[in-house]
């Protein structure tokens, strides 16, 4: 093995061609270029027939599209791109590839493919050399429930040992993700009414106003728990509930987010209810009888000191009224019931499209009555483009062997854990219309805590 922090000098990326590759590698590839972090050969690998000059013009008309052409940065990503045409099952693109790489010692290959094709790939790394020192990146989902995790899991420590894997879940690559570590861990005034003596609820919601946008076969093959919720929602659960990590060694951080995984139990059919939105079966790609869910709620119980008794509630949809992604963590009511009527205090966090951190207070009602009224303090709010693209950050960090920001082995399997008894036709999916918050059934599971918090959006 060569030294974990030794930077990577190639990045190779599989899928070139791609989907991921047009929407989200080539941009993140050029603002590498742009801030002076892509100083390596990067090799499009793809079985497309195409020569360079087209990875080329693929990777102008991506940038056109998915973000702004910096003639500086696009000449420097340009000047750096290398391609190989071939088949993933064929030995030959291997050793194109091998010969592509010349003098380069430490390469990162990125994974942009199929989960079906890791093992044939990782299989060719392997046989032609190309895995010798090297480090691989992996998109979700990451297998398919806990089984096939594991069994990915062990075909990839065939070949790379554990610190030269890197798992993406791009939500731990977004700035007002990882702001949930920040607020809580650097401001004293939180740590005393985080846990359960204060806190009464914690509700995540995830909701996009649009469809599965053309990816039908994919989402057929998904659904919300396995789109979504075993990964980007349960990092954002684990984010709210782990404790402080240490600074004494390096990989704390992850070993606290994964005891939170950990100690959630695993679901059980009566805490989730599935939803599918009507037309959903029309869709190019999705079977006419699908059962898969575009929406999920679910609650969730941490069996762990600090949170014993805590519901956390998750809820994650297509087609739902507004595209905005928003935890809320609302507080016990003071004892003085006249005082405190109605709405408690809460932490608002939007994670998604913009970030802001929201405090909701209670103050005095202007007039002659001793009352309250309900107010907030909005106390962050900062445009996404003060952010590095999730892309950017996360492909740049593991170029640097930076593992923080990617989830390890025992992460996702224990993630898997948690939804596996709830997965495919576990429970029953109710049809719900276009532009509402999701079947009815989801309204009975906050009932207790008075409803779901709706977050604003467009
Ligand atoms: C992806 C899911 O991982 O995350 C998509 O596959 C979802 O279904 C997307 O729309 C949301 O991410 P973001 O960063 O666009 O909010």
């Amino acid at each position: 093995m060569s030294d974990a922090k030794a930077a990577s000098d190639a990045l190779v990326f599989f899928g070139a061609s791609g989907d991921l590759a047009f929407k989200k590698v080539f941009p993140a590839l050029q603002a590498m270029a742009r801030r002076g972090r892509l100083n390596v050969p990067v090799v499009g690998v793809a079985r497309s027939n195409w020569k360079l000059e087209q990875l080329r013009a693929r990777a102008r008309a991506s940038i056109e599209q998915h973000g702004t052409i910096d003639e500086a940065a696009f000449a420097k990503l340009s000047a750096a791109l290398r391609y190989v045409d071939g088949d993933y099952h064929d030995d030959a693109t291997y050793a194109a590839l091998r010969k592509e790489l010349g003098d380069a010692k430490r390469p990162l290959h990125y994974l942009a493919i199929p989960p079906s094709v890791f093992g044939v790939v990782v299989e060719g790394l392997a046989k032609s050399g190309c895995s010798n020192d090297a480090r691989v990146v992996l998109e979700k989902p990451f297998g398919r429930d806990l089984a096939s995790a594991r069994a990915l899991n062990a075909t990839l420590h065939g070949v790379f040992d554990e610190s030269a894997i890197f798992r993406i879940d791009h939500y731990l690559g977004k700035g007002s993700v990882e702001n949930l570590a920040i607020f809580r861990f650097a401001n004293t005034f939180l740590e005393p009414v985080w846990n359960r003596n204060y806190v009464d609820n914690v509700q995540i919601t995830m909701a996009e106003s649009f469809g599965v946008q053309g990816r039908g076969a994919f989402y057929e093959e998904a659904g919300a728990l396995r789109d979504v919720v075993q990964n980007h929602m349960l990092q954002v659960v684990s984010l709210l509930a782990m404790e402080p990590p240490t600074a004494s060694y390096h990989d704390s951080m992850r070993d606290e987010q994964v005891k939170v995984l950990r100690a959630l139990r695993p679901l059980r059919p009566e805490d989730v209810v599935r939803g599918q939105f009507s037309g959903y079966r029309s869709v190019a790609g999705v079977s006419p009888s699908s059962s898969v869910e575009t929406f999920a709620a679910l609650q969730l119980q941490l069996d762990s000191w600090r949170w014993d008794g805590v519901p956390f509630y998750i809820r994650a949809g297509k087609c739902l009224p507004v595209t905005s992604t928003e935890v809320l963590v609302t507080l016990k009511r003071p004892p003085v019931a006249q005082l405190a009527r109605s709405e408690a205090n809460y932490f608002r966090f939007r994670l998604s499209p913009d970030m802001t951190i929201a405090v909701g207070a209670r103050v005095k009602r202007p007039g002659e009555a001793m009352v309250s009224e309900a107010t907030e303090l909005e106390i962050v709010q900062q445009s996404r483009n003060d952010e590095l693209e999730p892309y950017e950050r996360l492909l740049a960090d593991a170029m640097a062997g930076e593992a923080m920001l990617f989830q390890r082995e025992d992460g996702v399997e224990a993630a898997w854990a948690v939804v596996d008894p709830v997965l495919g036709d576990a429970t029953p999916v109710h049809e719900y219309e276009p532009g509402t918050w999701g079947p009815d059934q989801a309204q009975q599971l906050t009932a207790a805590i008075g409803g779901w918090h709706a977050p604003e959006g467009r």
